[in-house]
């Protein structure tokens, strides 16, 4: 049986195309949203249009400071791992539930099978690069998106055996959902045109600064004195504009949107703007530029193969923005075309089998 633990909104387009993959092989699944996140627009709202059945289990952790959330996490699925004691405990990208779910796990001397391993982005003041080392430390099957990753868990020291190169996986759900994005009729119920800058930014190097925060609402006011630009924003980028009294502008800030309404603006935007890993891969895989307001990132195959540059500073994001241009070509890296999910599910069955005949 497979156990998919899953909290946070980056997390249900991963799981979506695996779940869909292992329904289609005829595995036994469970799975627990740890309730990292919550609200419909952030949680609920995805498993309906991303078509996966409501969770089975619901620990109903909340938000909370790190150590506590993790804490949470982790008594809370003790008991439903220790019950169920599945084949392979699936976790997926970098977020708290992830890391808490393969510390429990493991402990129960259950296997852990990482989607999404290998990234890195070197960087240790970044909550997500502790939970990514941690988990695939302790995960036993390392399922890679992009091959670079394979080559830092060489490096690492992982074993051989336990890395599979599987491609990436938002990329089945982002294929799948693109029809129902394209009819949502979004982007021109905004009134938005294929100049219109997308923005999205809640990373806490970028939103918990105020100063830093007040830097990237000067860049974006400015860049709306020329064109449209849409911001559909987390809600603790909400709260931190609120709490520092930033003020926008013209920008049209917008409250979190459905996943279909955000590939509907991405896939017809001028530049994604973003300090969000998921749509560094969405914009490489559709052809859109894309600014990331980060010193470093994680998938460095965006930027090499992809369309994706590095912005660390807000006030170049005006000149970036009038710079940029979409490529003619929409070339997109090895194994992004739609069939990880099926990739995955043939290398759980296939080490499953291998480990009971072992
Ligand atoms: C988490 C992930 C991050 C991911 C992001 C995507 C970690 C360490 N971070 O960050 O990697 O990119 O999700 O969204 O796991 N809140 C709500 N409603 C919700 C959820 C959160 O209002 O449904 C607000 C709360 O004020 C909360 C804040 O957002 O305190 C932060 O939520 P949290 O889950 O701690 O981290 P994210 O910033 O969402």
């Amino acid at each position: 049986m497979l156990l998919h633990v899953v909290g946070a909104r980056p997390n249900f387009p991963k799981l979506a195309p695996v779940h869909r993959a292992a329904r289609a092989a005829g595995l036994d699944q469970l799975v627990v949203h740890t309730g990292q996140h919550y609200d419909d627009a952030m949680s609920g709202g995805f498993f309906r249009e991303l078509g996966i059945p409501q969770p089975d289990v619901d620990l109903g952790v909340g938000s909370a400071s790190h150590a506590v959330q993790t804490a949470r996490i982790m008594e809370r699925l003790e008991p439903v791992l220790a019950r169920e004691r599945p084949t392979w405990v699936v976790v997926y990208g970098d977020v708290n539930s992830t890391m808490a779910a393969a510390i429990v796990a493991v402990k129960l001397g259950l296997r852990v099978a990482h989607v999404e391993a290998g990234l890195r982005s070197r960087d240790w003041s970044m909550p997500e690069e502790i939970n990514r080392i941690v988990t695939d430390r302790l995960a036993s099957l390392l399922l890679t998106p992009s091959r670079d990753a394979d080559a830092t868990l060489r490096a690492e020291g992982e074993p051989e055996e336990e890395i599979v190169f599987v491609g990436n996986v938002m990329i089945d759900s982002l294929f799948h959902a693109l029809p129902r994005a394209r009819a949502s009729g979004f982007r021109a119920r905004l009134g938005a045109d294929g100049d219109a800058v997308v923005v999205t930014l809640h990373r806490p190097s970028n939103v918990d600064d105020p100063a830093r925060l007040a830097a990237i609402a000067r860049a974006l006011r400015e860049i709306a004195d020329e064109r449209m630009v849409i911001f559909p924003a987390h809600p603790r980028t909400q709260e931190r504009l609120r709490a520092a009294s930033i003020d926008l502008g013209a920008v049209r800030v917008l409250d979190p949107v459905s996943y279909p309404e955000m590939l509907d603006l991405v896939q017809g935007a001028r530049v994604v703007v973003t300090d969000s890993g998921g749509l560094q891969e969405e914009t490489t895989a559709l052809g859109i530029p894309c600014l990331t307001v980060r010193e470093n990132t994680e998938r460095p195959i965006t930027i090499t193969e992809g369309t994706n540059q590095l912005a660390p500073d807000p006030r170049a994001l005006p000149a970036l923005v009038r710079a940029v241009e979409r490529r003619a070509d929409v070339r997109r890296p090895e194994g992004w075309d739609g069939k990880a999910g099926e990739r995955i599910v043939a290398a759980l069955i296939a080490r499953s089998a291998h480990t009971a005949g072992a």
